[in-house]
This record gives structure tokens, sequence and C-alpha cells, in this order.
């Protein structure tokens, strides 16, 4: 493999993981990880790290020049529930970072671009259940307006350039090495850490709320997956569907209470609750199994079996280092 990555926003919830697995398959020093700030110890001793303001294109060409770079992916983005606050913020940071990355390869700087939209690019008026690849896509928050206008944005640079740009639509991401920040879906994360923490879980959404989620190692999978596909594998190129697991607050507690069962939930939903009430709580991602032979591995169970055992692993390294 000859290519030189690089990864926008390397520091944030998924970009951390994906920044490791990606030098564990491309080598160190063809993997250069960025942000806007530097990251933890093992993200600056693994690899190049450059400081980029990803709304800045000159930046972002700067260490493209500097490494040979060809392919990129954006990890950066302002999740949903900090964008209801700063809606203006969130829209420039979304649109501003992937604008600047598709048109440098638009101008053949770099070969391959990976951008994630997300389940939030659906709204009220979408199917719930099953959603369908294609189908209405009206979102009720700028998150989802910056996703679903990125999406055509993408489509648009592939029908008119030529640009190979590959996206896939996340789920919630439930991870435990790094936190995400700012979305609906944090509460699954969250959950964990207060459980093994203090045994209970305030949620800032009601019982029943059902959202699509999906574990970290499947959503890395996932992305490098659909970036190693042959092109003519991509048959969509404004974002896949993809899904994993769905469940409601109530049933991933009780799945966390196999393992601790003095464990107790109680709920007082704040305004993410028309949040997650606007987006799928089933999604269909069957042509992102077909077209490019998606598979989840994970379901709740062996999720929580897996973060269970890491984070308490964790905790008594912890207690043992004091
Ligand atoms: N996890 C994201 C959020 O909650 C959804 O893509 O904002």
């Amino acid at each position: 493999m000859n290519d030189t990555i690089l990864i926008l926003g390397a520091c944030g919830q998924i970009g951390t993981e994906l920044t490791q697995k990606l030098r564990a398959l491309y080598g160190r020093d063809n993997v250069i990880a960025s942000d806007i700030r530097e990251g933890n110890q093992e993200m600056m001793s693994s690899g190049p790290f450059e400081i980029i303001d990803a709304t800045s294109k000159e930046r972002i060409f700067e260490v493209v020049e500097k490494y040979k770079v060809t392919q990129v992916y954006l990890m950066v983005a302002m999740l949903s529930a900090t964008a209801e606050k700063h809606p203006l913020k969130g829209w420039d940071l979304n649109m501003t970072s992937l604008l600047a990355v598709l048109e440098l390869a638009r101008e053949k700087h770099i070969q391959k671009v990976y951008w994630p939209s997300s389940m939030a690019s659906f709204g009220p008026t979408s199917p719930k259940i099953n959603t369908p690849q294609q189908t209405i896509m009206e979102p009720s928050t700028v998150y989802g307006i910056s996703k679903v206008a990125g999406e055509h944005w993408c489509n648009y640079y592939h029908e008119k350039y030529g640009v190979d740009v590959r996206s896939i639509r996340y789920p919630g991401i439930i991870s435990w090495k790094t936190l995400p920040g700012g979305g609906t879906t944090d509460y699954a994360v969250d959950i964990y850490f207060d459980a093994i923490k203090n045994g209970t879980y305030e949620c800032f959404l009601s019982e029943n709320t059902r959202l699509p989620m999906m574990y970290m190692d499947d959503a890395i999978n996932a992305t490098i997956q659909i970036m190693q596909a042959d092109a003519d594998k991509i048959k969509t190129r404004t974002s896949y569907n993809l899904a994993a697991i769905s469940f409601t607050p109530k049933e991933i507690a009780a799945e966390i209470k196999k393992h601790i069962p003095e464990f107790e939930i109680s709920y007082k939903p704040d305004f993410r609750q028309a949040i997650a009430d606007s987006w799928p709580q089933i999604i269909d991602d069957s042509h992102a199994r077909k077209d490019w032979g998606w598979q989840h591995k994970f379901d709740l169970t062996s999720m929580t079996n897996d973060i269970v055992t890491s984070l308490k692993a964790l905790e008594k390294q912890k207690l043992e280092e004091v």
C-alpha cells in the first residue's frame, strides 16, 4: 500500500481509534494525525501529528504538500446537541471543512476522501422503522441539515469532477477509549462510565427511546472497508445507511444490570429528547451489505461484555497505580 493518509479531527471520539487502526495497517509514518489541538500521549508518540484548523483550506493544503498525502479522512464535526446551541458555528465548521477537502480533491491534490454523514440526516417525516437508503430527508437539526447538504456536495463533486469521495451515515457510535462530545447518542457511552463508577445513571432520554447504535470496532471496520473497496463497488455517492443494533435506554440498562446487579437508572429527558425523537429507530443498511460487503460483529450483549470488562480492568489499574 503506497497511500499516505491525513486524518482531520484525529483526537475526536472516532478519530482517536481510527488513527491507531490506520497506523497499524499502513505504517506509522504513512498516517498523519491532525486536530486543532494536541492529542494524548499515545496520539502524539505513535506517528506524525500536525495542528490543523480544518476550516483552513490553505493549512490543510500545506500539510498535504508536506507529506504528499493521497487520502483524507475528514472526522471533524460539531455534533447534534452542541450545534443546536451554536447553529451558525456548527454549520460553518461542518460545511467549510468539507468543501475545503472536496476542493483539494477536485484540484487533484488528493485522490480519495472519506467523510462521515449520520442518521441525523433523516428527520421526523422519514420512515422510522427500516429507514430506507433513499427516502424523505427533512432533518430538523442544524447538524442534520449540514449532513444532508454535505451528502449532496459529495455526490456533486463525484458526478461533476470525478472526485472519489466515500461516505457512511453512522448511527450512534459507542466507545470507551475516547468519549464523544455534544451528541444525542452520548448517553449510551456515559451510562457505562457512571454504572462502573457510581452504580447509577440519570438518562437525558426517556426509557423507550429507540435509536440505531454501533460499537466502535464495527464503525472503524466499516470506515476502512468502504475506503478500501474497489471504486466500482461504491454505487452510492451521497452516503450509505449503516446499521448494527438498535436499543432503548431501558434495554441497555437491563444489559448492564447483568454485570452490575445493583445498577439503577433514572430518567430526566431534556432538549435532546426532541432531537432523538426526530431520528430513525431502525435503519435498513442492505445497500452497504450488498454493494461492499458490510457486516457488523457486535450486538448489545457482546458490546456490553467488552465495555464492562475493559472499564473494570481500567479502574483496577488506576487503583493499583494510586
Ligand atoms: N452521534 C451523533 C449525535 O448524537 C449522531 O450522528 O449527534
